[in-house]
């Protein structure tokens, strides 16, 4: 458990990756990698809603992702169908908020009508915000916010000289939720792969060679007291 007199980040995102290597080492098959990761999607959501920290971004699906060989999309969606059914439960105990964040268009339409109804019913939630992102690329992101705008000053609602990095940020997916504080990923990478590359400007990063459905309580503990040693600074001294 940590520390009380730890400070707890208001937004931690996370790249759930390694699901692959984790099956790899076990000589198992790649979608068994993913059913572990969703396993442990469900467990480390649960716990770090109790953690205090008040919104979760978790990296499900890219939209790189779908250059993935056919039976691993397949297996992803019938993952993913599964444990959504599953979270709509298990969140609902935890107060938990589900938004999907993403063009949830491309999916399947059972998918696509399941992420709608999961988002509905917890709306009214009042505990953490757990975005998922499914679909989700953030040039995509970027280039539909350009597009809306570019729109509202063609209709003359919005003066293109007042545009301001708010009103960018406004019309993300995230719009009027706080960027993220600290951005985990697991599987030891140093990228971002088209993660919130807008809204990270000045997240603190942070990688573990931790594979995905290994990545548990403890783990993200740790990440927690190496945030705390952080001097984030904003860009001023
Ligand atoms: C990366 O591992 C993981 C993914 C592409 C997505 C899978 C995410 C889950 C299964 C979590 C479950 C989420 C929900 C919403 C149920 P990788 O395949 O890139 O691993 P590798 O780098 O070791 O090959």
């Amino acid at each position: 458990m940590l520390d009380k007199k730890l400070y707890i980040p208001e937004h931690v995102a996370i790249i759930m990756d390694g699901n692959g290597r984790w099956a790899k080492k076990r000589a198992l098959p790649r979608t068994i990698g993913h059913k572990f990761g969703a396993e442990n999607f469900r467990k480390i959501t649960r716990y770090i809603s109790k953690t205090g920290v008040k919104y979760l971004t978790l990296y499900a699906f890219s939209t790189e992702n779908w250059k993935r060989p056919p039976e691993e999309i397949e297996g992803l969606m019938k993952l993913f169908h599964q444990y959504l059914i599953d979270s709509l439960t298990d969140f609902k105990d935890d107060d938990i908020k589900i938004v999907y964040i993403g063009d949830r268009t491309a999916f399947s339409p059972s998918l696509h009508k399941l992420i709608n109804e999961s988002q509905e019913q917890a709306k009214d939630r009042k505990g953490m915000v757990l975005n998922i992102a499914m679909n989700y690329g953030s040039r995509d992101e970027i280039v539909r916010a350009v597009k809306q705008l570019c729109n509202e000053a063609k209709d003359g609602k919005i003066d293109p000289d007042s545009i301001t990095s708010k009103d960018i940020s406004d019309r993300l997916y995230t719009g009027g939720i706080p960027d993220p504080d600290l951005i985990i990923r697991t599987g030891g990478e140093m990228r971002l792969s088209n993660f919130l590359l807008y809204q990270s400007a000045y997240s603190e990063y942070y990688s573990t060679d931790t594979l995905w459905p290994d990545f548990h309580e403890e783990d993200f503990d740790k990440a927690i007291i190496e945030f705390n040693r952080r001097n984030r600074r904003f860009g001023g001294v």
